[in-house]
Parts: structure tokens; C-alpha cells; sequence
């Protein structure tokens, strides 16, 4: 009898699997083999390899327009071909505005009201008044902000000339730093204090370290369901309260002694102060808060990451650093500082942070979904509504068609006569279209003051203790090494 029972549920879990996992190939679609219950993500759930890894492997078995896969059960798919990522980022992008990522605002409605999960009208409200924000003339304006933290960086460097730093506890206090003062209008000091209290609710937020708070983001990402299910929050809890209110007390404060800063605060304060009665979407203190720390989690590790990432080429390609060093000191010599201009001046500057981006994208995919059916012209196939999409910047920036000899750090690559040979929505590194990183300037200019700020009067060596080649964390959700990045100061 009880034999009969379990062949019966051995059955119907069979016919459910093959039901779940038979979604692509009748829909006609290549499809990477799912493995058991894990689809094509045994070995990021397993923690052996990196989803960088992951997605380049999978970008690399293929040589078709797009590709499905399986995220434990729920079909994804994964879009290969240049013509039709245009479409999805940018001319249909009405189609594809969301990404498929959680946004429940009774269980998070922090994460509800952010630019990155936020859907809809409430990302279009939101986006529209934000978008002000970061033009060239408020960068300009908090350039000078930007530029004591270079200098703290500067000092620090100078105390520890001659020896072998580990680079992203370096530059991951510069970021603090500075988003810290852009951000929240407060002062971090963590370059100037070991113990700084913002450091550590900063390393707390996004922290993958607890099981539970591995589970939370990986859900946010790539099961939106379980977040409403087990109720948790993309950022934690405590940490994020602490900043909330760090940034009401700052604004209440600046309310009440009229200071002007021209800062993010600012800008955000000022934007509520300016609302008229007919906007579709206003900001109450929660949800200008919530714009404060989408900025301190999206501004935070993706700048330090980018600027270590660099120093640890320029110490493996001395050629380079020697290069760079020349544009960056003929430059200050010229402007007798790092002014907005003189930063924007330094075209090997841009070519070799590029060239970083290109080799480091930091988060490995963009996300989308689809809002409704969606025919592709070019094969015919019909998508479904709200199925997931992933757009493997990963693989893109290492197919040797679009980016030969991939694995070499080559800042030609973007030499002005190279350049506009990039085939279009190749490179994407800041994403694309109405939904791309609103940060990109500020990411940029905070990476490039870093640089220009270390490079004017130190080298950056390889030691025995500089990890080559790089390995990554296959925990780690950005590309974060397993081993640290090392190199040795040398004053000049
Ligand atoms: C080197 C630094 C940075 C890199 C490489 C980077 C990369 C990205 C990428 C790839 C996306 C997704 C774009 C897409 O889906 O098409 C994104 C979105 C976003 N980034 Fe950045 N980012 C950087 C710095 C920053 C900074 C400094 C901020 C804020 C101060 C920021 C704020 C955001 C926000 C709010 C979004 C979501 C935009 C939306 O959905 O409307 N990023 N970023
Ligand atoms: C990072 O810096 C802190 C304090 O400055 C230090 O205690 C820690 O050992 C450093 N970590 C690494 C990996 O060097
Ligand atoms: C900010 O940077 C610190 C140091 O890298 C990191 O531990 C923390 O997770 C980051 N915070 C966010 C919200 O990304
Ligand atoms: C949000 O999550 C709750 C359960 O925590 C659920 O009842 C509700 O349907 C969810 N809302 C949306 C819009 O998915
Ligand atoms: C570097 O990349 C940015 C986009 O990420 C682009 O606007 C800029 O023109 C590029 N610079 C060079 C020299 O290719
Ligand atoms: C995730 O959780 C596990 C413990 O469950 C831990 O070993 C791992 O280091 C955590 N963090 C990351 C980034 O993987």
C-alpha cells in the first residue's frame, strides 16, 4: 500500500518537475539542461563559483540570439545578441521597465521606494525628480566635498608610504567617506579614525555575512517570492534605521540653522520643499531617506571596487601607471589643482577606468522583465509576461568578438580611433537606457578624484602578496576577492 502512495507522489513530483522544467524547450527556446531543483544555479547555491563565472560559461556555450535558463524553478531569460538588447534597454523599453526584482511595500517599504526596485509610476516619480540631482553643474558644486576626502586619502597614504596595503579596506573608507558627506551631510572620518562609528553600520547594511541576510538578498534578486513569503529586508534592519535617522536629525538641523551645503541632502530636501500640489509623487521622510541610502548602498562598493580594481592593474602594468602618472601630473601642473574641468580634461584617465569596467563590471548582469507578451522581430518568439530577463554584461565584455584577447588589460581598447569601433550595447558596465545607473557621474568623478589624488605622488607596487590571478568570492554579490587586493605604496 504504502509503496503504491510513493510511486503515486514520486509521479506527481516527476510530472511537476518535468511540467516546471520543460518551459523553454516547448517554447521552442535553447536552453541550458537544468540540474535537479537548481536550474543553472547549483554552483552560485553551492557557493563554487561566481555568478561572473556563471554567466560567462553559460554566455559561452551559446551562439544564439538569447538563452533560457532556470533560476531554481523560475524561468529566466538570458539575451546574447547586441540588436535585440537595444530593444529591450531602449526602444521598447516601455515594455521592459521593471526589473524583476522584489518590491512589496508592507513587507520593505524602503526598498518599495527606491530608484533600483521601486516599478512603475513610483520609479518613473521618483526617477524624473532625482535625475535633476546628478547633472554636471551639482557635481561641480560638490566637487569641493569629494576633494577633502581625496585629500584624507592622500594623508593616509602618506603615514603608510612603503608599505603593503590591502586596498579595498583603503578605498572602501574613502567611499564611506564620501557618500557619507554627500549623502547623509556627515562627516565619516573613517580615513582619519580606525573605529569610526559609520563604518561599521555602513559594513552592517548590506553585510552577507549571516545566513539570514545571505538568503534576503539572494531572494531580492533572483526569487522575488520568498521576500513576501518570509518578510525580509534587502538592507538590515538596524543599520538602515541608524542612517534614517542620521539623515532626519542632519535635515532638521540644517532646517533650523539655514546651512547650505549642496550636497545630496540639500538637493533632496530642497526637492521636497518644492513639490507642488499636482505631482504624482511626493516624498515624504521615509522615502527621501530611502533615496539617501539607495546612494549609500549603490555609491559605496561599486566606486571603492572600481578604484582598487585599477590601482591593482596599474601595479601589474607599470607601463600603464607610468602613462597615467604623466597625464595626471602634467594636468595638476596646469590647473594647480584637480578642479571639475581638469578632471574631465585627462582622456587616458577615462580610457584606463573603462578599460577597468570593462574587465570588472561589477555586479556581472543587468536585470529586466518583461511588462506584457513581447514578440522578438528578428525570430518570432514570443515571450510571456513577467518572465525574468538577465543581460550577461559578464559575457559580453569578455567575447573576444567585440573585445579581442579578452583577459588583457588594454586601455587602447577606448583609445579615441579604437573607440567607435565598440560594437553598441557591448559595453555596459553602467547599464543602458531610461532605467541605467542615475550615479554614473558621480560614480566616475569620485573614482577619478581617487586616482588622480594617489597617482599625483605615489606608486603603486606588486609584492609577493599581491594575488595574481584573482580569485573571486562565489558568496560575494558584487566581484569581491577572495584574497584582498595588495600592493605596496611608494612615496614619490
Ligand atoms: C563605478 C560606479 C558604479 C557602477 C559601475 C554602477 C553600475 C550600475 C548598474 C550596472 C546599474 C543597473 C543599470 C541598468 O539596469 O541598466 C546601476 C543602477 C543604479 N545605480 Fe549605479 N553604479 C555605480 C555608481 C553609482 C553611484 C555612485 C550611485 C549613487 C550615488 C548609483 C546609483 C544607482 C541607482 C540609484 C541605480 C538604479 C537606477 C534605476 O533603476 O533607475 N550608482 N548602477
Ligand atoms: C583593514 O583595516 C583595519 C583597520 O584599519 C584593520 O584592522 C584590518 O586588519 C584591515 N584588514 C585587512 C584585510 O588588511
Ligand atoms: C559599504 O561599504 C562597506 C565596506 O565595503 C561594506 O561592508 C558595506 O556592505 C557597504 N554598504 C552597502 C550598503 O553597500
Ligand atoms: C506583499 O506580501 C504580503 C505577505 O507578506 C502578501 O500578502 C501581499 O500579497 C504582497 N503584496 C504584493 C503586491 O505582492
Ligand atoms: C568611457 O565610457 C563611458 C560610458 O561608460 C563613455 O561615455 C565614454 O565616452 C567612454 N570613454 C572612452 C574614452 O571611450
Ligand atoms: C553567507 O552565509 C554563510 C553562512 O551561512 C557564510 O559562510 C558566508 O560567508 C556568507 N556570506 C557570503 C558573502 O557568502
Amino acid at each position: 500500500m504504502f509503496a503504491i502512495y510513493l510511486g503515486c507522489l514520486l509521479l506527481l513530483l516527476y510530472y511537476l518537475y518535468q511540467k516546471t522544467y520543460s518551459y523553454w524547450s516547448s517554447r521552442g527556446v535553447p536552453f541550458d539542461k537544468p540540474f535537479l531543483i537548481f536550474g543553472s544555479f547549483f554552483d552560485i547555491a553551492a557557493r563554487k563559483k561566481h555568478i561572473f563565472h556563471v554567466l560567462r560559461e553559460i554566455y559561452d556555450k551559446f551562439d544564439t540570439p538569447y538563452v533560457g535558463i532556470y533560476i531554481l524553478n523560475q524561468p529566466t531569460l538570458i539575451v546574447r545578441s547586441p540588436e535585440i538588447l537595444k530593444r529591450i534597454l531602449v526602444k521598447d523599453f516601455d515594455k521592459f521597465l521593471n526589473r524583476k526584482v522584489a518590491s512589496n511595500e508592507s513587507v520593505d517599504p524602503i526598498a518599495a521606494h527606491t530608484l533600483f526596485s521601486s516599478k512603475d509610476q513610483i520609479w518613473r516619480g521618483i526617477r524624473a525628480k532625482i535625475s535633476p540631482v546628478f547633472t554636471s553643474g551639482k557635481m561641480k558644486l560638490m566637487l569641493p566635498l569629494m576633494k577633502e576626502c581625496a585629500e584624507d586619502l592622500n594623508a593616509y597614504l602618506t603615514k603608510r608610504a612603503g608599505e603593503t596595503l590591502e586596498f579595498r579596506n583603503v578605498t572602501k573608507k574613502y567611499s564611506v567617506d564620501i557618500i557619507s558627506s554627500c549623502a547623509f551631510g556627515v562627516n565619516s572620518y573613517c580615513l582619519k579614525d580606525d573605529n569610526s562609528e559609520i563604518m561599521q553600520v555602513a559594513t552592517k547594511l548590506l553585510d552577507l555575512k549571516s545566513f539570514v541576510r545571505n538568503f534576503s538578498v539572494f531572494s531580492f534578486f533572483f526569487v522575488p517570492k520568498f521576500v513576501d513569503i518570509f518578510r525580509v529586508t534587502f538592507l538590515d534592519k538596524t543599520a538602515s534605521d541608524y542612517l534614517i535617522k542620521m539623515f532626519q536629525s542632519t535635515i532638521a538641523e540644517r532646517q533650523k540653522k539655514n546651512i547650505v551645503r549642496n550636497d545630496l541632502i540639500d538637493l533632496l530636501s530642497n526637492l521636497k520643499d518644492n513639490e507642488k500640489f499636482t505631482d504624482e509623487y511626493k516624498f515624504d521622510d521615509i522615502k527621501m531617506a530611502a533615496q539617501a541610502l539607495t546612494f549609500f548602498s549603490a555609491g559605496n562598493d561599486t566606486t571603492s571596487l572600481t578604484i582598487s580594481f585599477t590601482l591593482y592593474e596599474l601595479a601589474l602594468n607599470p607601463t600603464i601607471q607610468d602613462r597615467l602618472r604623466q597625464e595626471v601630473q602634467e594636468t595638476f601642473a596646469k590647473h594647480g589643482d584637480f578642479t571639475y574641468d581638469a578632471i574631465y580634461e585627462m582622456k587616458y584617465l577615462d580610457m584606463v577606468v573603462n578599460e577597468t569596467l570593462r574587465k570588472y563590471p561589477l555586479t556581472s548582469f543587468l536585470n529586466r522583465k518583461s511588462a506584457s507578451k513581447y514578440t522578438f522581430e528578428e525570430t518570432g518568439f514570443t515571450l510571456d509576461e513577467d518572465v525574468a530577463i538577465l543581460i550577461p554584461v559578464a559575457g559580453l565584455h569578455f567575447d573576444p568578438e567585440y573585445f579581442p584577447d579578452p583577459e588583457k588589460y588594454d586601455p587602447e581598447r577606448f583609445s579615441e580611433e579604437n573607440k567607435n569601433k565598440i560594437q553598441p550595447y557591448t559595453y555596459l558596465p553602467f547599464g543602458d537606457g531610461p532605467r541605467s545607473c542615475i550615479g554614473q557621474r558621480f560614480g566616475l568623478l569620485v573614482t577619478k578624484m581617487a586616482l588622480a589624488y594617489t597617482l599625483k605622488d605615489f606608486a603603486f607596487e606588486r609584492t609577493a602578496a599581491t594575488a595574481v590571478p584573482l580569485v573571486f568570492n562565489s558568496g560575494s554579490f558584487f566581484m569581491q576577492t577572495k584574497t584582498g587586493l595588495h600592493m605596496k605604496v611608494v612615496k614619490l
